[in-house]
């Protein structure tokens, strides 16, 4: 393991600086940008330049094949969101290394599906978690410890030891949002077994701050760099992303659906799955994969109880 220390231009104090600013970890230095770091450690751009350099080539960061590729791959954990229907339908639930976005209408589920993950996370592999713990991003203040005891009554755990795992952040506004998500990096860094990462929602911020046309470049802008974070956090501590996200009407549609999820071009690119939830009869909710790197499209029913997500 290379150290910070261990870098050429890098003394206990910068060492110090670079912690304190969230970048003890050297893959999440290597991916750093050299104005992004200096800026946020308060160090030269040119020192920063070069630590990062010295970072990339600790790290190993080059061309791989595709055999590496497949290795790495065979760390991707995956999370059940309770129902076995919905599971197969995302390759056996939510992934870590990947960015997992649902959008839907109100009522839809998104929230109830956040709430549900961050029990599942901590169960046992066999029982479909990674016996880790997860940060929750509110951002709606929707988030509720009563509908958390609910569910991991339903999976009969300890209710106490289940709400000290969850690490909650409400997000005032889209910059305190921002902020929360590149402190995660501090709280894994710190030896918190963080494996999955929760935003809910992910673009309701940036949606009522940003508006009218003439902001549209800015929000996009901001909203990629948000983004950029939580694509990082991924991939650098092999985390599920999980991401909530309204949909706008969309009276121009004669054909198809006459929603549209919010983010645009910037979400779409960014999130490695995409589902969008529906409303069917007598509760029962309706998950549509509509895009995945690998996996076909197609449906899945599921139903919101007391206890969680079923089948
Ligand atoms: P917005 O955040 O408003 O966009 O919606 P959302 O998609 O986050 O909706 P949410 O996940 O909060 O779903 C709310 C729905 O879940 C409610 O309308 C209920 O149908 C259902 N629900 C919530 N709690 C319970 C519960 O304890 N039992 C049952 N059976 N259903 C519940
Ligand atoms: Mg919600």
């Amino acid at each position: 393991m290379v150290e910070l220390e261990d870098l050429p231009n890098v003394g206990e104090k910068t060492a110090q600086k670079l912690r304190d600013a969230g970048f003890g970890d050297m893959m999440r230095l290597a991916t750093a940008t050299g104005k992004e770091l200096a800026v946020k450690a308060e160090i030269g751009e040119g020192v920063a330049d070069k630590v990062i350099e010295a970072a990339r080539k600790a790290e190993q960061i080059d061309f791989e094949t595709a055999l590496d590729v497949m290795e790495r791959r065979k760390d991707v954990g995956r999370i059940t969101v309770g129902s076995e229907a919905f599971n197969e339908l995302i390759g056996g639930g939510i992934e870590t290394q990947a960015i997992t976005e649902v959008f839907g209408e109100f009522g839809s589920g998104k929230s109830q599906i956040s709430h549900e993950l961050a029990v599942t996370i901590q169960l046992p592999p066999e029982k479909g978690g990674l016996d880790a713990e997860c940060v929750f991003i509110d951002t709606e203040n929707t988030f509720r410890p009563e509908r958390i005891e609910q569910i991991a009554n339903g999976f009969e755990l300890d209710i106490e030891e289940v709400l000290k795992k969850i690490h909650i952040a409400r997000a005032f506004n889209s910059n305190h949002q921002i902020l929360m998500a590149e402190k995660v990096n501090e709280l894994i860094q710190s030896g918190v077994n963080i494996r999955l990462l929760i935003v809910d929602s992910l673009t309701a911020h940036f949606r009522a701050e940003y508006v009218g046309r003439e902001s549209l470049a800015n929000r996009q802008q901001k909203l990629n760099q948000h983004l950029h974070t939580l694509q990082n956090i991924a991939n650098t501590y092999n985390t599920a992303v999980f991401v909530t996200n309204q949909v706008q009407a969309r009276p121009d549609a004669f054909f198809g659906s006459p929603t549209k999820a919010i983010g645009g071009h910037v979400l779409g690119h960014a999130a490695t799955y995409r589902i969008w939830l529906k409303k069917g009869l007598a509760g029962k909710r309706i998950a549509r994969l509509v895009d995945s790197p690998h996996l076909p499209e197609g449906e899945s029913v599921f139903k919101i109880t007391t206890e969680g997500i079923i089948d």
